[in-house]
């Protein structure tokens, strides 16, 4: 372990250096992005984001401390509103190229003299030209991947997977299970709504063969809960491409609210609602920035937790529900009759929600972002999976680190209300309750000093020097 006077000097030579970071535009990807440029600006460097016009930061909640450099990307609405996101990643990744590249070498050529010389690009897999772009200016590229190793580690598995024919036509086979990814079962694979197979295919080959043409991989994970997932991505890429799970990033940096990254307003009346109910008592429900479901499973949502008898903070984002804009589907009176049990909102403050002491559950499409939220403040969840590798953190969630239940038969009131009280209420909770505090606690101590993503911080901290 390094002494206390040789990290003061690596973080002295840090100082010397910049970091260029670029987020993929989506608030799943922005979000830990942001957070990872926390946590190197704490260790010295000088940061530069390189972010779009599309889903553009929000200029009031930026950090002040780093520089921001927007990039033009004239996306039309019909394009923005691709239900295909493989369509709408790829015209992204057509239409940033030259912008990129015009930024960049600006950002290089002001470098040449400046006290600051940059580092690396810590940029995302998606974003699949800001690699090669960098490498024509002769700039490493680390790779900062904002899904879990495991969904990684099934993504690197993808071509013998389509050999297996798994990725396609498994109507008769979605309860098999994957030999190579236990416990993963057919209907766990990654998928995408409204997108043809060989395109989420081929997206899924681009964003594994840019991680390892780079310098290096992050992960926003962490050793005790995903060792196994990390020792099969290390063997495949070992020795040439060093990777650092150097997560729960949000656990680790300077979290200050000026540093929020989010794209919609935070509802903070959340809060004051969650201070008047009783501690473990409240159903946070929240699919985050991207699923989308139909109207007959919102209202077998609304009814399922209605019926539950629990409290309930509910996030029905803008979009959320196809076809309505908003609550307008929800029966009369429906929210009145709960007489103050439930409190919807359009966006909330997702962190501070889930680490208030009336939370008792989180239901969650497992986003990464969020199933690492949830599992950082001990929370156990419900979990229903929507798309891409969703369905793979739920797996984990409910089979690997047991600290959740999944909706296995989809979205039905009766369902719902036996689930939330399964978990909240009866006896069967109660294990799952403590395992959730084990990880918790686990979450929590990585970042200490000797913890292993303090050490594979330090570690990163003085590869980028090198390169
Ligand atoms: C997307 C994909 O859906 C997900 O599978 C992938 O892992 C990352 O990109 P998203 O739908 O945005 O993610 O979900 P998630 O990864 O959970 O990220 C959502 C973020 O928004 C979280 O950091 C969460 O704290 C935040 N959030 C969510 C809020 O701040 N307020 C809310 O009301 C809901």
């Amino acid at each position: 372990m390094q002494t206390t006077n040789n990290l003061d000097s690596k973080m002295e030579q840090s100082k010397g250096r910049r970091l260029i970071l670029c987020p993929l535009p989506f608030q799943g990807h922005i979000n830990p992005m942001l957070e990872l440029a926390n946590i190197l600006h704490a260790k010295g460097f000088s940061i530069a984001i390189i972010h779009t016009n599309f889903n553009t930061l929000n200029p009031s909640t930026r950090n002040p401390n780093f520089t921001y450099h927007s990039i033009p990307v004239d996306l039309t609405e019909t394009e923005a509103s691709t239900k295909d996101l493989t369509v709408v990643l790829s015209i992204l990744n057509a239409k940033c190229v030259e912008p990129f590249r015009e930024c960049l070498a600006e950002l290089l050529s002001d470098g040449i003299n400046s006290e600051y010389p940059i580092a690396c690009l810590i940029s995302d897999p998606l974003f699949n030209f800001t690699r090669s772009v960098a490498e024509s200016f002769k700039l490493p590229t680390i790779i900062l991947r904002t899904g879990c190793a495991a969904s990684f580690a099934v993504y690197i598995t993808f071509p013998l997977l389509k050999k297996k024919r798994l990725l396609t036509n498994t109507g008769s086979r979605l309860e098999e299970p994957v030999i190579e990814l236990s416990p993963i079962k057919a209907r766990d694979l990654p998928t995408m709504p409204n997108c043809d197979a060989e395109d989420l295919y081929q997206l899924i080959t681009n964003m594994v063969n840019e991680s390892k043409a780079s310098y290096g991989l992050i992960f926003n994970t962490f050793e005790d809960l995903e060792g196994h997932a990390l020792a099969t991505i290390r063997q495949e890429y070992h020795p040439n491409i060093p990777i650092f799970p150097l997560g729960p990033f949000h656990k680790c940096g300077p979290t200050t609210s000026s540093s929020s990254s989010s794209l919609l307003a935070q509802d903070q009346s959340c809060i004051s609602w969650l201070n008047a109910q009783a501690p473990k008592s409240v159903v946070y429900v929240s699919f985050g920035s991207m699923a989308k479901i139909d109207q007959a499973q919102f209202l077998e949502i609304a009814w399922g937790l209605a019926n539950s008898g629990q409290p309930f903070l509910w996030v029905v984002r803008p979009g959320l529900v196809q076809g309505s804009d908003w609550l307008e589907t929800l029966p009369d009176r429906f929210l009145k009759a709960l007489n103050k049990r439930a409190h919807v909102v359009k966006w909330a403050p997702q962190k501070e929600v889930l680490a208030h002491p009336a939370i008792g559950a989180f239901w969650t499409h497992c986003g990464w972002n969020s199933t690492l939220e949830g599992i950082c403040e001990g929370v156990p969840m419900i979990c229903t999976p929507c798309f891409g590798d969703q369905m793979v953190n739920a797996r984990y969630v409910s089979d690997v680190w047991k600290v959740g239940m999944q909706l296995e038969h989809g979205i039905e009131r009766g369902e719902v209300e036996r689930t939330i009280r399964r978990l909240m209420v009866e006896e069967e909770g109660e294990e799952i309750k403590d395992r959730a505090l084990k990880l918790m606690e686990a979450a929590n101590l990585c970042h200490k000093e000797g913890g292993s993503s303090c050490q594979f911080l330090d570690g990163l901290v003085q590869y980028a020097l090198s390169l």
